[in-house]
């Protein structure tokens, strides 16, 4: 396997502070969905800004298909059409006066023409189910709109990878409902996803792979592996999953098959609707 994007011996520190980390590799299968957890002050903000380019790692590389991501303003405008970076608050992203400027923006500035990007915008709003939204003033929108017009202003891009910082952070439950089928249904069409968390349950009813990173220190592997293992998510001050937590409990009184995998949702454990599996 290629990965799509990789860090290779990634170091940074903020001037004049320690390092947050340094020598940390990552490699983000094609098409994944990658959940990048840790406590807070962890380093997941700043790997993903390194990660998109927003930040020039002191030593180390980050590899889009392979090759070295370069810093010059050409090549980085470049990098950053398909690498593209959703802010945990919207409003240091949103900056025009409507909605439908905003999401065009990123479009207007590849030099497209304006049926293009009049097509693009068009499909980023639906992508994110607010076509509605469009020519609504930005400020007026609820925080929740908000983010579903910051994700579409990246997808208004056509990004091979999209990153998103914190994107359940202050949605209410059906917010983050609607944010995992968003999520879900953009994959399924190839986009590769990463997304900070310190939300376990939700990494693991929606990610295929983690990355759990704390004091410097990055392990990544299969989701279902890293958010099992109560001594590595303690050792992060993160709290076990629910999900495999209300599994084991059920085989170890019949409850449950011994093979069969752990429940994601507590509608799942319900007989309400099975999950789908990342
Ligand atoms: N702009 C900044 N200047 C100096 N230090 C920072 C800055 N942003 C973050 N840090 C520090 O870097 C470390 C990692 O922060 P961050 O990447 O934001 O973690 P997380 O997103 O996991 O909460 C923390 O110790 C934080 O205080
Ligand atoms: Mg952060």
């Amino acid at each position: 396997m290629t990965a799509v994007l990789a860090a290779d011996r990634l170091s940074y520190a903020y001037p004049g502070s320690a390092p947050v980390f340094s020598e940390l590799s990552l490699e983000v299968a094609r098409g994944t969905s990658l959940a990048v957890l840790g406590p807070n002050g962890g380093g997941k903000t700043t790997l993903l800004r390194l990660l998109c380019g927003g930040l020039r790692p002191a030593a180390g590389r980050i590899l889009l298909d392979g090759r070295p991501v370069a810093y010059g303003r050409a090549a980085l405008a470049e990098f950053r059409t398909r690498v593209q970076f959703v802010h945990q608050d919207p409003d240091d992203q949103l900056f025009a006066a409507t909605v439908g400027q905003d999401v065009s923006f990123g479009p207007l500035n590849l030099g497209l023409p304006p049926e293009a990007v009049a097509a693009r915008v068009a499909s980023a709003l639906e992508d994110m189910e607010i076509p509605f939204l469009a020519d609504r003033p930005t400020h007026l929108l609820s925080f929740g709109q908000r983010k579903r017009v910051a994700i579409a202003g990246a997808l208004a891009l056509r990004p091979v990878v999209l990153i998103l910082d914190e994107p359940t952070a202050g949605l209410d439950p059906a917010g983050t409902e609607a944010l995992l089928e968003t999520l879900r249904r953009l994959q399924a069409d190839g986009t590769t996803i990463i997304a900070s968390t310190h939300d376990v349950d939700f990494a693991h009813r929606w990610a295929r792979d983690a990355a759990i990173i704390a004091r410097g220190e990055l392990r990544a592997g299969p989701a279902d592996t890293l958010l099992t293992d109560a001594a590595l998510l303690r050792a992060a001050s993160l709290r076990p999953a629910w999900g495999p937590a209300v599994g084991r409990a059920l085989r170890a009184v019949g409850g449950l098959p011994a093979d069969a995998p752990d429940p994601r949702s507590p509608e799942e454990v319900l007989g309400l609707r099975p999950e789908p599996r990342p």
